[in-house]
């Protein structure tokens, strides 16, 4: 989903794609986004593990005494896979991104069937992810 998500990016020239682990990832690719997308599978009804620690760990950075939420309006896309469905987790990440106040345009709730109309959906989230970030 990932990868699909990409090519849709992709199909706006002049962007920059940094495509990490939740772990690997710090404030310093958030705070340089010009759009953000986070993809995980629903973990007992919750994002993975590692999502939330990416979240808690930029969180108080991204938090400025004198402007306020560094990450206001970031256009943001999200995606999840689950075994069952992945809404749980698809509401944990709203939640977050409201804390963040990102610019939530879309998600996606992929279900466990990677079947090429899902990845054709993902490909079409990167696309409007990339568009909207081009205004930012
Ligand atoms: C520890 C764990 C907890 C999970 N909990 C859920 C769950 O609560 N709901 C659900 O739909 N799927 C659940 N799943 C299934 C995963 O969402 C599913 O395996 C994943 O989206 C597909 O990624 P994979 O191919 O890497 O396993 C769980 C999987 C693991 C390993």
């Amino acid at each position: 989903m990932a990868y699909a998500v990409k090519r849709g990016i992709e199909k706006t020239k002049g962007f920059q794609i940094e495509m990490k682990k939740a772990q690997d990832a710090s404030w310093d690719d958030l705070k340089n986004a010009a759009g953000i997308t986070i993809g995980t599978p629903d973990y007992f009804d919750y994002m993975a593990g590692t999502v939330k620690d990416f979240f808690d760990r930029v969180f108080y950075p991204s938090q400025s005494k004198v402007k306020g939420s560094l990450t206001a309006n970031i256009p943001c896309i999200f995606f999840v896979s689950g075994g069952t469905g992945g809404k749980p987790a698809i509401e944990s990440l709203q939640k977050i991104g409201q804390a963040f106040k990102f610019n939530v345009i879309d998600y996606i709730n992929g279900g466990s069937k990677i079947t090429a109309g899902l990845l054709t959906k993902c490909e079409n989230l990167g696309e409007k992810l990339a568009a909207e970030s081009l205004h930012r």
